[in-house]
């Protein structure tokens, strides 16, 4: 399939529909049931089953920490972060890091711990600074580039990459390093295609300028619970 924004509002429809008919929800009974455990383990971990602190690397409020590239998971839509463990743990997704952390996560702590963190509140993102071409970077984000049909990035992620729904993740104020290691990841193949297997195809068309300037571009927006409907 070719990426063609007039194409677009079609391949959304199809996506919702996929969506709604594979992925179950999150049932509230099971998160109640673990939501306690689930701000136990965010914040203290299970020493027992060598599961570190989340908190430990995300931060206390889920913030993240750009300087170590470890994403920033408070607001991010539940079952984003979800379909994200499920990944880590079973092979698809892999990291260094997290793989074997989410491997030692049973589903319901999977499901609660998303819960968890789409709840908590967004941070304030901290300022960032802007790469070294902000106009072209801020050009290629929100307008994409026709000639190679790459559509602008804040078709799908949303005003200033504050997020649509729970299936295009916010990219503002999340970390330039984590940004730009993801657009690499889909480049070298190393992380799962996600919803019809969008991100590769754009990844594909970036060059490391571009990733560089999109990553900072994105990092420097503020952050905003707005998530576009
Ligand atoms: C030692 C540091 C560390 C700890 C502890 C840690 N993480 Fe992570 N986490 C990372 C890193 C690094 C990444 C980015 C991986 C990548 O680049 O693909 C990540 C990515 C994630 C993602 C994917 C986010 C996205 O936007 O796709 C989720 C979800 C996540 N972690 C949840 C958790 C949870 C829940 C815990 C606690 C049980 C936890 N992490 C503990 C370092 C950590
Ligand atoms: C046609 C829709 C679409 C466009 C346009 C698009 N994305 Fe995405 N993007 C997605 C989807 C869907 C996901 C979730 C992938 C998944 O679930 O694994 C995503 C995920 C991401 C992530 C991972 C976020 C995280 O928390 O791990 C990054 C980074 C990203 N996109 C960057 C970009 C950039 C930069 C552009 C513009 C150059 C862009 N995207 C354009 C649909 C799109």
């Amino acid at each position: 399939m070719l990426l063609r924004i007039d194409r677009y509002p079609a391949a959304w429809m199809l996506l919702g529909v996929c969506l709604a008919t594979t992925a179950p929800g999150i049932r509230a009974s099971d998160t109640r049931a673990t939501a306690t455990g689930a701000k136990a383990i965010a914040a203290q971990g299970d020493a027992q089953r060598g599961v570190p602190p989340c908190a430990g690397c995300h931060g206390a409020e889920g913030q993240g920490n750009g300087l170590a590239a470890f994403p920033r998971l408070a607001g991010l839509p539940a079952r984003y972060l979800r379909q994200q463990l499920e990944t880590l743990a079973d092979g698809q997704r892999n990291s260094a890091v997290m793989s074997s952390i989410a491997k030692a996560l049973s589903p319901d702590e999977v499901s609660a711990l998303s819960a968890y963190y789409s709840e908590l509140p967004v941070p304030a993102s901290s300022p960032q600074p802007a790469g070294s071409d902000p106009a072209a970077a801020a050009e290629l984000a929100e307008h994409g580039r026709a000639d190679d049909r790459l559509p602008a990035c804040v078709l799908c992620h949303g005003r200033r990459g504050v997020g649509i729904g729970d299936d295009f993740p916010p990219l503002a104020g999340q970390s330039a390093t984590y940004i730009a290691n993801q657009l690499e990841a889909w480049k070298a193949g190393a992380r799962p295609a996600g919803p019809m297997g969008l991100m590769p195809r754009i990844a594909a068309k970036l060059s490391e300028s571009d990733i560089r300037g999109v990553s900072a571009y994105f990092a420097a927006q503020p952050a905003t619970r707005d998530v576009q409907p």
